[in-house]
């Protein structure tokens, strides 16, 4: 018999089990609460609730931990490459190399888009943003792939699913394409799955392009660092849209759009504006009072998990300094803004004592801006990476047999029941 946890509520004693993972804090199961005591929990944002169960991905927020199938994310952004850290939150294990061989072929040969859903973009304004294009689009997957959205099916989820990683970049690349008015570029086979995707993005069928390996790398990294993270707010929607039955290509469509908000994806635009609009070094101090005033936040900082630094914004900040070198733009102004305010918020008691540190999105914007992308795609790219995340966790909640449709409860402070009042006797 396993620990228990004992509520007294309304002259009754009720006892709960409590459940133990392999790491984080344990949980008090209440699934039996409401049946024996006739009251829900309420926990509005879910600060201290877990749910679901899952094997994927795991954080220890005080320490600033991030492990994906148990591997650091360190390690992975250093030694992996995206496709094989696809693989190893979609199946559990880094594949053998002749899994991988299998694997990437079944995404190579998955990249191309229905030659009608082509003309599919072209109902867009000219000037949508690229967010906009791809809520849209991916929900239209289930359109054009009919043969892949029986949930029930082992198989069909599996294809679902090597489509939707193939078939991001393409998409991706041709929101950018549109709202560039450039044509659009067909993916190649012969190329990786970053540079295909630089490929599709700046190519123009004018002149050659030619991959640079060092920005190649780092758009990989940058996805392996987006690729999950655990129950966050998107990740959760899609579970949520799941638990209907819907198909898989809506879900994920739900999960792009809840991403987009600022507090989410989104951070990754606003941060760059911040920088921007913070321009130059002489105007951090009067940007951080203003912080401190609570007339806005600061963007790129803090996370509801992590009350220490972001693993993932380690990784990025090597990275930015590496591409900006690279495109030799190594006295980035921006840079030297980020990289002071950095210092200053560490500093500063209004910071230390919330716990805040710089996220993933702190140093991706710099980046991104670097490679050549602007601030509209940066959530565009976290979309594209984090829908192989958004899928593993898709997958685990079907093929989960304690899985039910997900229906919150509520506290209700509304009105109680009256009569309906005809119009000529309301005051
Ligand atoms: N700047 C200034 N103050 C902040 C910030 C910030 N970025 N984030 C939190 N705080 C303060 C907040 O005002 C509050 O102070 P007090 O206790 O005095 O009222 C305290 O810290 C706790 O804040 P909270 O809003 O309760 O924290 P939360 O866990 O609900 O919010 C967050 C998490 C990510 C929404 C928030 O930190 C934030 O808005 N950050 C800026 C947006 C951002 O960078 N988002 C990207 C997150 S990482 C990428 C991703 O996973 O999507």
């Amino acid at each position: 018999m396993g620990d228990t946890a004992k509520i007294g509520i309304g002259g009754k004693d009720v006892e709960l089990p409590v459940l133990k993972g392999t790491a984080g804090p344990d949980v008090v199961d209440i699934r039996k609460l409401y049946a024996e005591a006739d009251v829900f929990t309420y926990d509005p944002g879910f600060t201290s609730t877990a749910s679901c169960e899952s094997k994927i991905t795991f954080i220890d927020g005080d320490k600033g931990v991030l492990l994906h199938r148990g591997y650091p994310i360190d390690q992975l952004a250093e030694k992996s490459s995206f496709l094989e850290v696809c693989y190893l939150l979609l199946h559990g294990e880094l594949p053998t190399a002749a899994e991988y061989t299998e694997f990437e072929h079944n995404i190579t040969y998955h990249t191309m888009l229905h030659e009608q859903f082509d003309r599919f973009f072209m109902g867009f304004r000219r000037d949508a943003h690229p967010m906009a294009i791809m809520v849209g689009a991916v929900g239209a997957l289930s359109a054009f792939y009919h043969d892949s959205t029986n949930i029930d099916d082992p198989e069909h989820r599996m294809i679902a699913t090597h489509r939707m990683i193939a078939k991001m970049p393409t998409i991706a690349a041709r929101a950018f394409k549109y709202s560039r008015g450039q044509p659009f570029v067909y993916p190649r086979n012969d190329l990786s799955y970053a540079e295909n995707f630089l490929r599709m993005c700046f190519s123009v069928p004018a002149e050659d392009w030619k991959p640079n390996p060092v920005l190649t790398r780092a758009m990989d990294r940058i996805f392996i660092l987006h690729a999950d993270h655990e129950q966050n707010a998107s990740t959760s929607t899609v579970r949520l849209a799941g638990s209907s039955g819907a198909n898989p290509f809506a879900c994920i469509a739900a999960g792009i759009a809840c991403l987009w908000g600022p507090s989410h994806g989104g951070a990754n635009e606003e941060a760059l504006n911040m920088l921007k609009e913070i321009g130059t070094v002489d105007r951090i101090p009067e940007y951080v009072q203003g912080v401190k005033d609570r007339r806005y936040r600061l963007m790129g900082f803090g996370h509801r998990v992590y009350k220490n630094y972001d693993p993932r914004a380690k990784v990025m900040q090597t990275t930015c300094h590496e591409v900006l070198a690279e495109v030799g733009n190594a006295d980035d102004p921006l840079l030297k803004v980020a990289m002071e305010l950095e210092k200053i918020a560490l500093n500063d008691p209004y910071f230390i004592e919330r716990k805040l540190y710089p996220n993933v999105d702190f140093y991706s914007g710099i980046t991104l801006r670097a490679l050549g992308f602007p601030p509209e795609m940066f959530t565009v790219l976290f979309a594209l990476a984090r829908t192989v995340g958004w899928i593993a966790q898709w997958k685990e909640m079907i093929e989960d047999p304690s899985q039910k449709i997900g229906r919150p409860r509520q506290l209700y402070t509304g009105a109680p029941q009256r009569d309906y009042v005809s119009v000529d006797k309301r005051g």
